[in-house]
Parts: structure tokens; sequence; C-alpha cells
């Protein structure tokens, strides 16, 4: 058994779907289990850019089962439009398959979570607005609507029933937004089942079941990061999810001890973007380096990303929660031209001296830590076409040696570049 989880171990956008990209060419089945288009992943292949949100980068390969499992959320219209663009581009979608059981974003999610972003001023999480949390939240509320919903009018009637008329009201007296009528969305509801009647596989456990016994290689895809996890991330500034990788047992619907391997997906330096505590971010000419060498501007919303130094107190709280078994660096190639690099080994408390070394879960703590940082000599030369380790020049290798001492776990994959061949792949899990 090779099972394998990818997972963002910081505040999302390190790079997980080049990895997941590399990876899916030796799995079976890849599974996306939490989230929904809140996630922005890039894929470059051949110089040409992919963006996904919701669908699995698997299918850029052919003949793997991708699977969109229950634990994500998914907002009809931009599963259409991503699924659309990616056929005008000639990807082949016949192996895409979604839950019924994952849980649909409906249009009052997405004025929901619009309106509490923009009267909640200082308060504000700084989400994406794509109605992540207000689904979510419907869903454990027991408010919510699944994909299998859709075709099966009495069910959907008596769920309409049951929701609209307490969600009108919240949305009147509390959010003063417009309201649905339950013909409006049995409309949408009608539109939903279209979109997802080609990809919906009632068949998923039998399909699951089958992969299992017969030893397929399965990949599982988180989005985000640990660091945004709703139970162990910054919270409140966290999505609504569980990207960590225990994540993924909930949500693909393949239990704990099917899975093997949890790769911990960290850039070579940190980055956030969004509101919420950030002890290593650079606020300075060297953050601003840092982003416009690394392009760090969201793939979903356009923001500038936070810069920081790479934190391995948090990377190290990342391996327990998470259950990281390995980790793949990224963007080491974005340090090239810097004369020294830091990395920060432990925080301290500025009110009394007080030093952590493992990472303190009170966010209240936060605006009191400053970094206590270790620095390293910079290598100073263009490493993006390094192929193997040894052709990485001796200060890059001192950097990562460093990083695995301080996190404890090795690092077997290392992103040089952007391109799926500018990757140094010391072990593959599923070779
Ligand atoms: P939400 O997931 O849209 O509710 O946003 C909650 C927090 O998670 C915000 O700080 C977002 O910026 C952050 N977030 C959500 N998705 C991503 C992602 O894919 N990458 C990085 N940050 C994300």
């Amino acid at each position: 058994m090779r099972n394998t989880v990818i997972v963002g171990a910081q505040w999302g956008d390190e790079g997980k779907a080049k990895i997941t990209d590399l990876l899916a060419e030796y799995a079976d089945v890849i599974i996306r289990y939490q989230g929904g288009c809140n996630a922005g992943h890039t894929v470059v292949v051949n110089n040409e850019t992919y963006k996904f949100h919701l669908v699995p980068s698997g299918v850029l390969y052919k003949n793997k089962f991708c699977f969109i499992g229950a634990g994500t959320v998914i907002h009809p219209e931009t599963f259409l439009k991503e699924t659309e663009e990616l056929k005008k581009r000639g990807v082949d979608l016949s192996s895409l398959k979604i839950s019924p059981l994952a849980t649909i974003t409906l249009p009052y999610h997405i004025d929901i979570d619009g309106i509490s972003e923009n009267t909640s001023g200082k308060n504000k999480i700084g989400t994406t607005k794509k109605g992540i949390g207000p689904t979510y939240s419907d869903k454990v509320g027991r408010y919510g609507i699944k994909v299998q919903d859709l075709y099966d009018e009495e069910a959907l009637n008596s769920r309409l029933d049951a929701i609209l008329p307490l969600k009108n009201k919240i949305l009147e007296k509390v959010y003063g937004s417009k309201i649905y009528t339950k013909d409006e969305m049995i409309k949408y509801c009608k539109e939903y089942a279209k979109i997802f009647e080609p990809y919906i596989c009632s068949e998923w456990v039998d399909k699951l079941t089958k992969s299992l016994k017969e030893d397929k290689k399965i990949l599982f895809e988180g989005a985000q990061g640990i660091m945004l996890d709703i139970d162990y991330g910054t919270y409140p500034y966290v999505t609504s999810s569980n990207p960590i990788g225990g994540g993924a047992a909930t949500g693909s619907g393949i239990g704990p001890t099917h899975i093997e391997n949890v790769i911990g997906v960290t850039k070579a330096y940190i980055t956030r973007v969004g509101e919420g505590p950030f002890v290593t971010e650079l606020k300075d000419e060297t953050g601003e380096k840092i982003r416009t060498i690394g392009g760090e501007f969201g793939t979903t919303t356009g923001r500038p990303r936070r810069c920081g130094w790479f934190d391995a107190v948090l990377s190290r709280y990342c391996v327990l929660v998470g259950g990281l078994t390995q980790m793949a660096i990224t963007k080491i190639d974005v340090l090239n031209d810097f004369d020294e690099l830091k990395v920060c080994t432990a925080y301290k408390d500025k009110r009394n001296g007080k030093i952590y070394k493992d990472y303190p879960t009170n966010i209240n703590l936060h605006n009191y830590l400053e970094p206590v940082y270790e620095t390293f000599k910079g290598w100073k030369s263009d490493i993006s076409n390094a192929k193997t380790i040894e052709d990485l020049p001796e200060n890059a290798k001192i950097y990562l040696n460093k990083l695995e001492e301080l996190v404890g776990i090795p690092i077997k994959i290392i992103s040089v570049g952007p391109n799926r061949d500018q990757t140094i792949i010391i072990e593959n899990p599923f070779k």
C-alpha cells in the first residue's frame, strides 16, 4: 500500500498542485477531499498554465479515476465554468466524478459570505467570498443540500421546505439581504442537476472498494493548508474544512487505515493571504522582494500574498497535526538571489522573553511573539535547472539539510521551477 495524501503545510498556496500533478502520473485514483472553489491550483505543463479550483489536477492524465469527495463543497456555476474551460482546451473529463454526498454552495451562501466580510470591519477574516464558510455551516447545522438531493424531487421539496423559511428570515432580518422563493430555488436546483449529471458517481462505494481490493494507488489531494484547518489552524482566521491529513479520510470516504504517506508541501519561505497571525511576516523590502520574484498573488482572488521566512516552529506543528511523513519543498528557486536567508527556529514573547519551541495554539498570544532566527548564506546562483541534489550549490544543500533537521521529517521532493521537469524527486511514493 502506498496511498498518499498531499497536504499544504503552511497557509495554502504552497504549490500542492504541481506536486499532485507530478505524482498523479503514477496514481490510479486521485481524490480531492475538502474545500471548494476557494482553492486555486496552478499547474504548468509544456509551458501551458492550467488553473484548477475544484477539479483534481489529475484530469490532465488519461485513464485516472478523479473523484471529488463528500468533504468538498461545490459551487455549480464555478464548477461548470471550470469544466467547460478545460474541455475547450481539449482535456478529457470522462474520468471525472463527483460524490453524491458533496454539499452544494447555493446563491445565498455567497451573499452571506460577501455581506459578512464587508460588514465586519477590522474583524473580517479575509475570505475568498466564495461562500465556503456559510456552506460548511449549513452542512454541519444540517441545513445543507447535497448533490444527491437534486435528483429526487420529493426529497428536494422537503429539504427546501425545511431550509428556506428559516434561511429567508436570517437573510432578511440579520443580513438585510435578498431572499429566495421556493420556485426560484427549484429552478436553480434543476440547472444544477443538469450541470452535475455527467459527473455524479452513485456507484462510488463499489468503485472505491474495488480500487482498494485491487491495490490501486490512491492519491488524496488536499486544498488550502494545515494552518487554515478549521480545528488546528489559526482560528478564526481559517477556512471551514479540514485540510490536515486526517481530512483525507473523512472527506474521501476511504478510512485512515488505507493511508500510508502524508506529504506536507511547504514553500522554501512562507506566505499567507487574508487576515490572521503570521509570526515571520516580513513587512519590509525583503518581503516585497519575495512577493515580486515569487509572483505571490492569489490565484483565486488576485490579492497580494503576505510573505515571510520559513517557520520551522509552525512546520513541526504541522508534522504533528497533519500526520506528515515527508516534505516537498517548493519555490526554492525564488531564493536564488538573496545574500542571506533566515529560518525561524523558535518564538520569543516580547513581554517577558519566554521562548516557545513548540507552536503555541493560543493565537491571542501571537501579537506578542517575535521570531528567533538562524541565518544562512544564500547561494546567489540560478538553481532552476538542477536535476539532482548533487546539482545544487553547497549553500542550498546546507539550507535544505537544516530544514529537515529542524522540522524532523525528510524532504523527498524539491521543486526548482514551475515546470514538471524542474523537480528533484528523491523518492516517489508510487514507484
Ligand atoms: P474561505 O476559505 O474563503 O472562507 O477563506 C478563509 C481563509 O482561508 C482566508 O484567509 C482565505 O484567504 C484563506 N484561503 C482560502 N482558500 C485558500 C487557498 O486556496 N489558498 C490560500 N488561502 C486560502
